[in-house]
């Protein structure tokens, strides 16, 4: 049986209920890019609000990590993979959480005990060492030279704040060497394969750490890496979830994987998360900021790459692929043959218009390096970048390669006086991190379903929210209005906000079944993107909305809202970029 439905089977036999993958790009979240984890979307259920499916909780998640590009092409990075979870919101903790882990690894993934070890936390000035986890393991039957204590990495977070606790890790021995009897974490021929995090703390932005509202567990294991122990293969894309991509690669190629694993490893990889993220609800499209940069490097990179292994790149290629990757995936995510036409033609597009200039660049390429022994200066860079759409970090790899290096703060400072460089490259928002849930942006998202209500009442009931983005600065709200807001109806709109806020509205929030909550008129963006039972926040008697939450408990404590912009977004949407002060 595929892994993903043994695991799905395993804790829904435990009480669990299987919650769906959240898309790629996270919603109502302007601080990460992409899931990076399966807990992601969870964040505001560990942070304490109640799940509308329970306490006990299971899925597969995309997820997306594109910090590290440039380490594509080994045998086990990927930028895109999935991620298997459980959690208990407040239920079991370590005993049954350590308990399942062991029963399935042993029973259902048949991994025998001598090639397993654990770690666990060794404790710091803040938190006790976790003897409690390897008492467990130990009565379990894991020998104690088979556990290892770690600080750093037995303490897990998704970023610089928010839900953590120290974890406890596991490990198959993944070589043909005999198994040593001690275990060590450091030695490479150990894997981690599943991570149980015990998540009973918040960490705030001073670095304090606090206990959550309850004890929570949030398990991940990767699919890809535990695909392929359990097909005893040593390489992740020899594994089932890759081989046949591979395959048709080589018989695109026409030269072989073994000697041209690195390219193809990068070919698969790259445009697998591009048809995922172009298949996401999302509709990111290839631009220069944003998750949008990032499909174009990836689908840039892969083209790169494609050349590189005498593919020929103006053909449909890439078509080819991406309908092998969808066909795989199409029983798991929906969305994959939902918008097959539209991932097709991003991929398309954007292939035709860097084929336009990606013969010529490399030509412009040989002839800068030519003339240098060192560094690319930053103009140079800047042409290849400009006039030939090679993403910087195209150009340093490819200089890289040639052991040369590029002048990329140059390159950024030019760039900047070129464009905004927009809030992207400059951010760090390449690097990812902890979805924003804090104090600021649960305020701001009460105060979007505010200004929501009292659109509807300046401007006319046919106002609906299109989209909304929260970052600790400030909130934006799209709707759907076809002219203007006038000076007077803006000046309504906030006015109303502000009375509502200084009412002191309780914030209510009810669990109910999808069905119910829109008969009572509750509203809501895209009525098939939530699950049958959903939560409804009213706020007094003027709003009331499907929403997953986190908000105030009262409007007073909003403080006081200015709308600082109004502007157009696309036809019939127009923005409106708000502050509470
Ligand atoms: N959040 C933890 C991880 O990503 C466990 O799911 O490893």
């Amino acid at each position: 049986m595929n892994l993903k439905d043994l695991y799905i089977d395993y804790f829904v036999s435990k009480g669990h209920k299987q919650i769906p993958s959240s898309p790629v790009v996270p919603e109502n979240d302007g601080s990460v890019l992409f899931n990076t984890a399966g807990m992601q979307p969870l964040i505001p259920y560990l942070l304490g609000q109640p799940h509308p499916y329970g306490k006990r909780l299971c899925d597969y998640q995309k997820c997306i990590r594109t910090n590290d590009l440039e380490a594509i092409g080994d045998t086990y990075h990927h930028t895109f993979f999935e991620m298997l979870g459980n959690w208990s919101l407040g239920d079991y903790f370590k005993k049954e959480a350590i308990n399942y882990s062991f029963e399935f690894i042993t029973k259902y993934l048949n991994i025998p005990l001598e090639r397993f070890a654990v770690t666990v936390f060794a404790g710091n000035d803040l938190i006790p060492k976790d003897t409690e986890a390897k008492e467990i393991w130990l009565s379990l039957g894991v020998k104690e030279e088979r556990i290892a204590e770690t600080v750093e990495d037995n303490f897990w977070i998704a970023g610089e704040t928010g839900p953590c606790g120290p974890d406890t890790e596991m490990f198959y021995f993944r070589s043909d060497d005999p198994v040593p009897d001690k275990f060590d974490p450091e030695d490479s021929r150990w894997v981690e394969i599943w991570n149980n995090v015990f998540m009973q703390y918040n960490k705030d932005k001073n670095g304090n750490i606090t206990e959550l509202p309850s004890k929570n567990v949030d398990t991940g294991m990767g699919v890809e890496r535990v695909v392929s122990i359990l097909e005893g293969v040593n390489d992740n894309y020899a594994s089932s979830v890759w081989k046949d991509v591979i395959e048709l690669i080589e018989s695109m190629s026409n030269v072989t994987y073994e000697e041209n694993s690195e390219s193809m490893r990068i070919v698969a990889d790259h445009l697998r998360t591009a048809v995922f993220i172009s298949a996401d609800k999302s509709g990111i499209k290839p631009s220069n900021v944003g998750a949008g940069y990032i499909l174009r490097r990836l689908i840039r990179r892969s083209i790169r790459h494609a050349k590189t292994l005498g593919i020929d790149v103006n053909s449909n290629w890439e078509e080819v692929l991406a309908l092998k990757i969808i066909d795989k995936y199409a029983k798991y995510y929906s969305e994959l043959t939902d918008n097959k036409d539209v991932v097709l033609e991003v991929l398309r597009n954007e292939k035709i218009k860097f084929n336009r200039t990606l013969e010529k660049g490399l030509r412009e390429f040989e002839k800068i390096i030519s003339n240098i022994d060192k560094e690319i200066d930053a103009t140079s860079a800047f042409r290849l970048y400009d006039t030939y759409g090679f993403p910087i970090e195209l150009t340093e790899e490819l200089a890289k390669e040639k052991g040369l290096t590029v002048d990329t703060n140059g390159f950024k400072e030019k760039f900047k006086a070129h464009q905004d460089l927009s809030r992207t490259a400059s951010s760090g928002m390449f690097k990812g991190g902890l979805a924003g849930n804090g104090e600021i942006e649960t305020r701001y998202h009460t105060a979007t379903h505010l200004l929501n209500a009292a659109l509807k009442v300046v401007v006319g009931p046919g106002v609906h929210q299109m989209g909304s983005n929260i970052t600790e600065e400030r909130m934006r709200f799209d709707f759907s209005c076809d002219h203007k807001l006038t000076d007077e109806e803006k000046e309504k709109a906030e006015t109303l906000v502000n009375t509502w806020i200084g009412e002191g509205l309780t914030v209510r929030c009810d669990e109910m079944k999808k069905e119910e909550a829109i008969a009572s008129g509750a509203e809501c963006m895209f009525i098939e993107k939530y699950p049958d039972i959903v939560t409804v926040y009213s706020i007094g008697e003027i709003s009331k909305e499907l929403c997953g939450g986190p908000h105030v408990k009262n409007t007073s404590e909003l403080g006081h809202f200015k709308i600082i912009k109004e502007e157009a977004s696309s036809a019939g949407v127009r923005r409106i970029k708000a502050v509470l002060e």
